[in-house]
């Protein structure tokens, strides 16, 4: 009897265990630093809600006909004048004139908790053997 596919059978599933695990043990560390406040996390419904991803994306990813809005707090420093380009839209743009405060104030959380997580130039990404995505550390 052939025994060869169990001999590779048994290979495999050595391999899917071993990198599970390293997976489960190594992924953790990884993902220190990356935890979101509360209130960024409201902030991220908020976004969803208003389907802000329609036209814009994070890191590249989402709806095409607004810029990439990953770091946008930063360009534009500081929270009032975000507000109000958030509120006034243009003629591509709704205008989200009819926020509550309350969202207002989780979306620009959110806003600034993404530019401080990263910048969305795919060039600063460094990709590892495990499949994930880092940040280059010395170019930001
Ligand atoms: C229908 C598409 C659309 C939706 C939905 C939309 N936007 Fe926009 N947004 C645009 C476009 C297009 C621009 C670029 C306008 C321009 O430069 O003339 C823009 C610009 C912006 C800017 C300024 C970007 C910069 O680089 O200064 C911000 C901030 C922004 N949008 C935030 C939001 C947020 C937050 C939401 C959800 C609450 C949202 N947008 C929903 C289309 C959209």
């Amino acid at each position: 009897m052939n025994r060869m596919p169990s001999i590779v059978f048994a290979i495999l599933c050595m391999a899917f265990l071993i990198y599970s695990g390293s997976i489960y043990i190594y992924g953790a560390s990884a993902s220190e630093g990356t935890e979101f406040k509360a209130e960024a996390g409201n902030g991220k419904l908020v976004w969803q809600k208003y389907n802000c991803q329609g036209c814009h994306q994070m890191y590249g990813l989402g709806g095409y006909l607004g810029p990439d809005l990953t770091n946008v707090s930063s360009k534009w420093q500081n929270d009032t004048i975000l507000e109000a380009v958030i509120r006034s839209g243009n003629e591509r743009m709704p205008s989200y004139h009819g926020m509550d405060r309350k969202n207002m104030k989780a979306l620009l959380v959110f806003l600034r908790e993404m530019d401080a997580s990263g910048t969305a130039d795919p060039r600063n990404f460094r990709r590892e053997m495990n499949g994930m995505i880092y940040r280059n550390e010395n170019r930001n």
